[in-house]
């Protein structure tokens, strides 16, 4: 089963982005521990990284034919644009949105996500864990 694991803007700065709050692992090694996650998993995964809102949407409409599943960190995205909220309405294919923080108890604008509206489920605040924690629940979805 091929999951895309979508991670949206800033996040390719992380290790050296805020270490306090987002964790000193890079995105290449927090790719690394969500591949290895996925193969537990027995999914196939996927990781792209895009800064740009339509680059994140067109990987959204790619992914709607060659994936079961996406697992998104849209970043601040996920405050603010109902772009990539239709996006993944459009695609029909289960979503489940990640925070390496908890955007619950950081400043009032992270409280609000728009894209989680849209998505099966949100995994907020474990960091990396929070990965393969979502893409244990997308399993659980394909599985039926
Ligand atoms: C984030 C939280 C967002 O508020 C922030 O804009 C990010 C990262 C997270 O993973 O905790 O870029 O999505």
């Amino acid at each position: 089963m091929r999951v895309l694991v979508l991670h949206g803007p800033n996040l390719n700065l992380l290790g050296e982005r805020e270490p306090e709050v987002y964790g000193k692992q890079t995105l290449t090694e927090l790719n690394a521990a969500i591949v290895a996650g996925g193969e537990h998993l027995g999914l196939e995964v996927r990781c792209e990284q895009y800064n740009a809102e339509g680059a994140i949407i067109d990987a959204l409409h790619a992914a709607r034919k060659t994936c079961a599943g996406v697992v998104i960190n849209p970043g601040a995205y996920a405050h603010y644009s109902y772009a990539v909220a239709d996006a993944i309405t459009a695609i029909r294919i289960p979503v489940v949105e990640v925070h390496l923080s908890n955007v619950s108890a950081r400043e009032t604008f992270r409280r609000t996500s728009v894209t989680a509206a849209a998505c099966r489920g949100v995994v907020t605040g474990f960091g990396a864990a929070g990965y393969v924690l979502a893409l244990r629940a997308l399993g659980e979805i394909l599985a039926g």
